[in-house]
């Protein structure tokens, strides 16, 4: 069987990491931490980056720091794209925000950056946006919408650590990759996802391109007010030692995470790199029942998703060929139990791509082989 994701081939390189972190004896809050903070925010391009437990708690701090510093309250209204992981729209209820869903565009998979609008009330405080499946979100017409009506811009940034925002992506839309290298001049100069709002949250959930051995998530910003307010609301609300100035909670990143994560960062470009050969290889995929993504909105290819209206016979089929595969995500946010307040919401273009949705194996550890096994594989492929 070929798996989804061989994460131990991927993080036997990075075990000794843990091992300094065991042999040091200092568990929280020590070197290591400061350490990739520091590391990360360079990467990232931002002035600070704050540790904590996971993505799911760098988005919910995000919220719960606006709203003590008053930036927003309770009942004020979020744009997220109606088709994300649920953890981007938990962290938004959790904090009593309301979320208004936005569907995507069916080519790029991300907000529809035209719809946008429409949704803006007087109680609009911020924009999400998502840069699913490793692809950059960002438009600069959505920064444009956020700075015309004073909206913060947050990234969940949780699938694309290393992805870059290439400012002409939407001249490059059909492109098919064709002609496409993948490492153009023009997009090494280009800004990081992660820097591109006024915050981001980033899982290092062990699936994520850059992947812990366990939960562990990080906030990127360039506001010093924000970063302080994260980081006392992560430590019980407080600043100062057994000073409790906000109801806090704990939510820390740990020393073994940090270390692991220090000692994979300068190899994100890398393995982003590869997971980029891969993705050139698989769009030569050439099957009437299957669609792959036209659009060039550059990516890391955290996931590469292929369409087909037969999604779940495909994946019989491939699971019967040896080749294991995912679903990202088989329900809507807002066809969930949690959410039933909205299961009269109609958005067919996420409820298409939840329906349609299938994620082939792609990551630093498949060899050439594996990936042309693969592609012959889904060509051999014909409805039943
Ligand atoms: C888009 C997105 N947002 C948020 C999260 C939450 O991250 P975590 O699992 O670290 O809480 C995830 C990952 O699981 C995700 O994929």
């Amino acid at each position: 069987m070929m798996k989804y994701l061989d994460l131990k081939a991927i993080n036997k390189p990075y075990e000794h990491a843990a091992d300094e972190v065991l042999q040091s004896g200092w568990y929280l809050k020590g070197d290591y931490t400061r350490r990739f903070e520091e590391a990360y925010a360079d990467y990232i391009g931002t002035k600070f980056c704050v540790g904590c437990g996971n993505g799911l708690d760098a988005l919910t701090l995000i919220f719960r720091a606006y709203i003590e510093m008053g930036v927003m309250a309770p009942g004020d209204e979020v744009i997220v794209p109606a088709n994300t992981y649920i953890a981007s729209i938990l962290a938004v209820t959790e904090n009593r925000l309301k979320p208004v869903l936005v569907e995507p565009a069916l080519d790029t998979l991300q907000i529809d950056d035209s719809r946008i609008e429409a949704a803006i009330t007087p109680r609009t405080r911020a924009i999400m946006i998502v840069h699913l499946y490793g692809r950059c979100a960002y438009t600069s017409l959505i920064g444009d919408i956020c700075r015309r009506h004073h909206l913060k811009l947050i990234e969940d940034n949780a699938q694309a650590h290393g992805c870059r925002f290439v400012e002409d992506n939407a001249q490059l839309h059909d492109c098919r990759f064709v002609g496409y290298d993948g490492v153009s001049h023009r997009q090494e100069a280009q800004q990081l996802t992660g820097s591109l709002g006024s915050a981001a949250a980033h899982s290092f959930y062990p699936t994520k391109n850059l992947g812990a051995f366990g939960d562990a998530g990080a906030v990127t910003t360039d506001d010093e007010d924000l970063a302080s307010t994260i980081r006392a609301m992560g430590n019980y609300g407080s600043a100062r030692h057994y000073v409790f100035d906000h109801l806090g909670r704990n939510s820390r990143i740990d020393e073994i995470q940090a270390a692991i994560l220090l000692a994979k960062l300068p190899h994100l470009d890398a393995d982003n790199l590869r997971r980029k050969e891969i993705a050139l290889l698989y769009i030569n995929v050439d099957n009437p029942f299957i669609r792959i993504p036209q659009s060039l909105r550059d990516s890391v290819y955290h996931i590469f998703p292929v369409f087909s209206p037969h999604r779940d016979e495909l994946r019989q089929y491939l699971a019967d060929n040896g080749v294991q595969t995912e679903i990202h995500y088989p329900i809507p946010p807002h066809k969930q139990k949690c959410y039933k307040e909205w299961g009269t919401f109609e958005f067919p273009i996420t409820e298409r791509i939840h329906a349609e949705e299938l994620s082939i194996p792609c990551h630093q550890a498949l060899t050439d082989e594996e990936v042309t096994q693969i592609i012959s594989i889904l060509n051999a492929y014909h409805h039943q």
